[in-house]
């Protein structure tokens, strides 16, 4: 198989909170990451696609269709904006790196399983919160 990867960035605001506990549980638990007035991350986001190429195109995938579904489906809803309070798609969600890497899959596996080569799918979603902090989020079958 081949292994296709668009690497994009944004820049967002989050906090990490869980409204169900206390404040106490939520700064114990969180930490600074759990401060009230927000914080920002330079987030590095790889989405890799996995397949054989179009015998036409010699594509998995087409790196521009990629990076329009990227666009439309996550930057232009999550760049320069509060991850808690702006995003249609994360409404109730704790905006922790894990749960933002299932998110953005659901967001964008479809439309790209409508433009890759026969057969191929979504593989894996990545996240760097930092250079250090990173999540990863796999399709666990085709
Ligand atoms: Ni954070």
């Amino acid at each position: 198989m081949v292994y296709v990867t668009r690497k994009v960035h944004f820049n967002a605001a989050h906090r990490l909170i869980n409204p169900n506990k206390s404040d106490e549980w939520n700064e114990k638990t969180y930490g600074k990451c759990n401060y009230p007035n927000w914080h920002g991350h330079n987030y590095v986001l790889e989405v890799t696609v996995c397949g054989m190429p179009d015998k036409d195109t010699g594509y998995v995938i087409d790196l521009g269709v990629l990076k329009n579904i990227l666009k439309e489906r996550i930057l232009d809803k999550c760049d320069h904006r509060n991850l808690n309070l702006d995003v249609d798609f994360l409404k109730g969600v704790i905006p922790s790196t894990e749960n933002l890497v299932i998110h953005f899959y659901e967001q964008i596996k479809d439309e790209i399983q409508k433009h890759a080569s026969e057969g191929s799918f979504l593989y894996a979603v990545k996240l760097y919160e930092t250079e250090r902090n990173f999540a990863e989020y796999r399709a666990d079958k085709i």
